[in-house]
């Protein structure tokens, strides 16, 4: 497979934008990064003519997958309507209604653009809300890349970030100023003795515990038995708010996030990537007497793009089809899931190549480690995976696309089929075998 266009194109966006591409995560990709230039159902096309089975699914958003015929088909009939108001219609009012029916901690939302910012507002209202200043997020999840909370993400060394259970925060790149670390508390994940300490200690100053319900920034790693149900009853107990950032997992294994699929429900929540079905749309809400600090212009929100009718219109279609039926699209992509996760393990396994595969629903994570071992925690997903750049390239040349990183999260779509599956699997023991010679 020839990468031939992509390469020139990478070298002429060198001299125009920064480091030839749009996001840091993009320029991970041996041996170029790929310029892509059409996506149809489960593939995409790139610039070379090569088609790929796409798992990435643009980090999760596209889970009706490329370019879904009823998405499509809203926007371009909004687009005959309006691009832009700045101002209230009946496509947002539609959709805060469809949500607040499917999210179980939704009473009232708001919307925004992208991830990064729902997590900003939300942190805003848990302190404006609660009258308190910090805010406890757990090592290596990730809430977005803004200064005050791009804390802890992904640490390289674990020797930087201090005892498992007394980690402390550590800066995620050059420019965040160090002042950030005085309201943030960082702590390990799946471990609910440290969290009580914390609490006992620290509750009166905290706002709220900030957590992905299914940590997935690392892999794939659930929620240990108790773990959520054990945050609920501590936040409670203290007077601490419970903030699900279900950025990834909203709509992801079931329709109203972790929070459905574990029957937990914090008191605020993030719905994002999934939402507008490839357009930039991001949910957030919950209770409604925190909310009324929003309603009642206590807390300022705000964004020119927020609630725009094109995303909108996206959003209700997506969301639409992802509830038709009961939702029985969740049943088939996670058959799917089950289909190819198994055929994975069982491809390594027959290569006596150690491959972990951890998932829930229509996503896993791949790492090269002992398939009996389950990952819990980041200390635990962390270090050294150096098969998988070579893993992924030999997948690229065998038209399959999977995420960049050794995060090696699988995305799967409504728009996915047996056939693709069959032929990933192909591919995947093609490049299994070429990791073992
Ligand atoms: C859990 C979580 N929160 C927040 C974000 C930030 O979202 P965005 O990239 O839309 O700013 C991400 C992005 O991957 C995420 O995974």
């Amino acid at each position: 497979m020839m990468f031939e266009r992509s390469q020139e194109l990478f070298e002429r966006a060198q001299n125009s934008l920064a480091g030839g591409v749009g996001a840091q995560v993009r320029s991970f990709s041996l041996p170029t990064p790929i310029y892509f230039e059409r996506g149809e159902g489960s593939k995409m096309y790139d610039v070379d003519g090569n088609e790929y089975i796409d798992y990435l699914l643009a980090y999760g958003p596209l889970i009706l997958g490329h370019c879904p015929g009823p998405v499509v088909e809203a926007v371009r009939a909004q687009l005959d309507a309006a691009t832009l108001f700045g101002a209230p219609h009946e496509t947002a009012v539609q959709l805060a209604e469809k949500l607040v029916e499917i999210v179980p901690c939704y009473d009232l939302v708001r919307f925004n653009n992208s991830g990064s910012e729902a997590v900003q507002a939300i942190q805003r209202l848990a302190r404006g809300f609660s009258g308190k200043p910090k805010i406890v997020k757990f090592e290596g999840h990730y809430h977005g890349w803004y200064d005050n909370i791009y804390i802890s993400h992904l640490p390289e060394a674990l020797s930087m970030i201090g005892l498992e259970n007394a980690p402390w925060p550590v800066l995620g790149t050059a420019g965040q100023p160090e002042s950030v670390l005085q309201d943030i508390i960082v702590l390990g994940w799946n471990d609910l003795e440290i969290v009580e300490k914390t609490l006992k200690a620290h509750g009166h100053e905290i706002a709220a515990i900030i957590t992905e319900p299914i940590m997935s920034n690392c892999g794939v790693i659930p929620p240990n038995d108790g773990y959520l149900e054990g945050l609920r009853r501590l936040t409670q107990e203290y007077d601490v708010l419970l903030i699900f950032d279900e950025v990834i997992t909203g709509f992801r294994p079931a329709l109203g996030g972790a929070q459905e699929y574990y029957g937990v429900t914090p008191d605020l929540a993030i719905f994002a990537k999934a939402l507008g079905g490839g357009f930039p749309i991001i949910s957030w809400g919950g209770r409604r007497d925190i909310m009324d600090f929003i309603a009642q212009r206590k807390v300022v929100h705000a964004g020119t793009f927020n609630a725009n009718p094109l995303c909108a219109a996206a959003a209700l279609a997506t969301v639409t089809e992802l509830a038709k039926d009961n939702g029985a699209v969740y049943e088939r992509m996670t058959s799917l899931t089950t289909t190819l996760m198994a055929g994975i393990a069982q491809s390594a396994a027959s290569h006596g190549i150690p491959v972990r595969l951890q998932g829930i629903g229509p996503f896993f994570g791949l790492s090269f480690r002992d398939p009996e071992v389950a990952i819990t925690n980041f200390r635990e997903a962390h270090g050294e995976s150096p098969d998988y750049p070579q893993f992924r390239l030999a997948l690229l040349e065998r038209g399959v696309h999977i995420f960049p990183t050794e995060k090696g999260l699988w995305y799967l779509s409504a728009a996915h089929t047996e056939q693709d599956i069959a032929q990933t699997l192909e591919s995947v023991d093609d490049a299994l075998k070429i990791l073992r010679r």
